[in-house]
């Protein structure tokens, strides 16, 4: 889509809000699945604040993608349910065969690393989501299984 344009058309949007710049920020990340870097200067200068305060924004709260996702999401729950079931195991398994942190996207597969707090499925943890697919009790097995599905 035309950045510029529409970027324009956000900020607008929120001319009166007070605190403007999270819900653009939002707003901004619904459209394009991340905030452009193209995108700070405009919004900066939008608000009439410093790039570098858009920035250490976005780069603060890990809601915000500075770069676009991959081709897969995995989000493993990383909430207290899931982590006496053996969560950080499965999240240690997830990275290393990933090669990468959270928010990361592995180079084989695309498939990007997202932590989330609860699936609503606390009883039967560790709990995952695969591209939108809830599974519960993951094991290092059933995640090396589907991460395969998907080529990763
Ligand atoms: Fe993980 Fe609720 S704590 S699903």
């Amino acid at each position: 889509a035309d950045l510029e344009g529409r970027l324009g058309a956000i900020l607008a949007d929120h001319a009166t809000f007070e605190g403007p710049l999270l819900p653009i920020l939002h707003a901004v990340q619904a459209e394009w699945g991340y905030v452009p870097p193209e995108a700070l200067p405009i919004i900066a200068e939008g608000l009439n604040i410093s790039r570098a305060e858009v920035h250490g924004v976005v780069s603060f709260y890990h809601d915000f993608r500075e770069e676009p996702a991959g081709r897969h999401m995995l989000k493993i729950c990383r909430a207290e349910a899931c982590q006496a079931r053996g969560g950080q195991g499965i999240e240690a398994a997830a990275k290393a065969r990933l090669g990468v942190d959270w928010h990361g996207t592995s180079s084989k597969g695309g498939v990007t690393l997202e932590p989330v707090y609860c699936l609503g499925l606390c009883a039967n943890g560790p709990a995952m989501m695969l591209d939108g697919r809830v599974v519960a009790r993951v094991d290092e097995a059933r995640l090396k299984s589907l991460l395969e599905e998907v080529d990763a």
